[in-house]
């Protein structure tokens, strides 16, 4: 028996003033087919969120943040911007990974808290053109820190962590809401296994509120969240080859208190065909058929740590 090298499927790729290690693309666009495949063959049918994210997606993502109504990342910036110095002094760590971080832009908060002793900083991310912009605009802004883009999904980045260590692990945007409890027990115990004694895990969860704020959230009045939804079909017809009328594609988002999340569907106002030529698959999508796209589940802190301290974390410290 052997033990699979990590780095193999990787390419390494110097760009002036940093350096990004981009995962196999082939496997990618193979494993958006396959993913599509088996969640429009279940019932109820379902796509799986990660995929919102390519370029396109990803700048959708960037206006969700800036909408009034999307109260989420203002409040986390807020809390970052207060208790960066707290952290830093509290994990010691020089290095600075953070899954699924997007643009980066919270992130400063906690860099410029790093950035005055040799620090590194290495995001991870699936969608390579928004982790390739992000990590030329921080190069720029932070030339005091090694910036090392992880162009991947978690799973292919965790077991990267030990040679990084010692690290904090950062997951910010309540992107763990994401997950759903099977989701996030297997991402928590594979967390768990990639970090070494000392180092830590700085998580971001947005908590249960009311009602209006949270349906608001996930409606803003500009559209831009509908349109992010949209995009998911807009990709498939890019990407894998589909014919999908977008204008008869609905965003859907309501919170369903039982669960303590919000949902997010894509409704078909009309008969759709899905199609994916090379895989010889076919879907017929009926008349107000409601897919869903997206769970953001809602977190009381007890609740976290209870679950976290069942993968062998310890909270720590909790910002509120
Ligand atoms: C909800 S956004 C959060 C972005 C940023 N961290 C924030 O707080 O605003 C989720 C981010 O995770 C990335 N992402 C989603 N699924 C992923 C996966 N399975 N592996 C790696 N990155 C993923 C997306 O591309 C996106 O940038």
């Amino acid at each position: 028996m052997t033990r699979p090298d990590p780095h193999a499927g990787f390419r390494r790729q110097r760009h002036p003033g940093f350096e990004l290690w981009v995962d196999s693309p082939e496997e990618s666009t193979a494993a958006f087919a396959q993913s599509v495949v088996r969640g429009l063959g279940d019932h109820p049918r379902w796509l799986h969120c990660r995929y919102l994210y390519d370029a396109r997606g990803s700048a959708l993502f960037e206006r969700i943040t800036e909408q009034p109504e999307y109260y989420p990342t203002r409040t986390e910036a807020a809390l970052l911007r207060e208790h960066a110095r707290d952290i830093r002094a509290l994990v010691g760590a020089p290095t600075l990974v953070e899954l699924g971080a997007g643009s980066s832009v919270k992130t400063r908060h906690l860099l410029d808290a790093w950035a005055d002793e040799p620090a590194r900083y290495v995001p991870v991310d699936v969608s390579l053109e928004a982790l390739t912009m992000s990590c030329a605009a921080l190069a720029r802004e932070y030339p005091g820190v090694a910036i090392r883009g992880l162009a991947a999904s978690y799973e292919r980045a965790l077991p990267l962590l030990r040679e990084l260590s010692p690290l904090v692990l950062v997951f910010l945007g309540s992107t763990i809401g994401n997950f759903n409890p099977e989701e996030l027990g297997d991402f928590l115990e594979r967390v768990s296994a990639a970090l070494a004694v000392g180092d830590h895990f700085l998580l971001g969860i947005d908590l249960v509120k009311d009602v209006r704020t949270l349906e608001a959230a996930y409606n803003d009045r500009a559209g831009v969240t509908a349109e992010f939804t949209r995009n998911f079909f807009a990709r498939m017809n890019r990407e894998l080859g589909t014919r999908l009328d977008l204008e008869a594609i609905e965003h859907v988002a309501h919170y369903n208190d039982r669960l303590d999340r919000i949902e997010i569907f894509a409704r078909f106002t009309r008969e759709a065909v899905i199609e994916l030529p090379d895989l010889g698959r076919r879907f017929r999508i009926a008349p107000g058929e409601m897919i869903m796209t997206e769970i953001s589940r809602k977190f009381r802190t007890d609740e976290m740590a209870a679950t976290a301290a069942r993968y062998a974390f310890e909270t720590v410290r909790t910002f509120t």
